[in-house]
């Protein structure tokens, strides 16, 4: 299966989420793409109701991918709004799965991530993709570098095919 990884982070911490997911997803054989979203303007602040105008400079064709992961920072209360913009200007889904995964600041997943991860779902399933079950990582109270590699671990897990055809999501 053929991966792409598609990151939004401003201070760091969702590509390093990222990063880890790529190492482990690597170490059980797969080929993972990663790209870190680049908007023309610097956007650091603002949320999916309300931001800067804004345009990606590097979004990636995800053509010959099966398999698309999205992540990002909950701003918000929700998705950051550049990883909602990227899902909007990637065309259509069809024929691919999709895995959101999210890191927020706030303990609780009821503060930002499952809003973010359902929004992130409800618009890549908008433009047809499959919806694989989302993840989220918070920083408050929480060993995230753990998190983070236990995440990773069932990540790489699931998305095997017979994993994840009949889960239910494990937010
Ligand atoms: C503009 C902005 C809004 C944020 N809103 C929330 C929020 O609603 N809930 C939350 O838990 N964390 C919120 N955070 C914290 C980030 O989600 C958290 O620090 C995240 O891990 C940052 O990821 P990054 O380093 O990849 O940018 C916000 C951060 C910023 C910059």
């Amino acid at each position: 299966m053929n991966a792409i990884i598609i990151v939004h982070s401003l201070t760091g911490t969702t590509r390093k989420f990222a990063d880890r997911i790529a190492g482990k997803m690597k170490e059980d054989g797969y080929s993972v793409s990663l790209t870190q979203i680049e908007t023309d303007v610097p956007i650091t602040s603002g949320s999916t109701r309300s931001c800067a105008k804004f345009s990606i400079t590097n979004l990636p064709d995800i053509t010959k991918y099966d398999l698309v992961l999205l992540g990002g920072p909950v701003w918000g209360f929700s998705a950051s709004p550049v990883i909602i913009a990227c899902i909007n200007a990637l065309g259509d889904l069809q024929g691919k799965k999709v895995l959101p995964f999210v890191t927020m600041g706030f303990p609780f997943k009821f503060m930002g991530g499952k809003p973010a991860i359902g929004l992130m779902s409800r618009n890549a399933a908008e433009k047809n993709a499959t919806i694989l079950p989302g993840f989220i990582v918070s920083k408050l109270f929480h060993d995230i570098k753990n998190d983070m590699d236990k995440a990773a671990v069932l990540i790489s897990s699931l998305l095997k095919p017979t994993q994840w055809q009949n889960k239910n999501s494990i937010t």
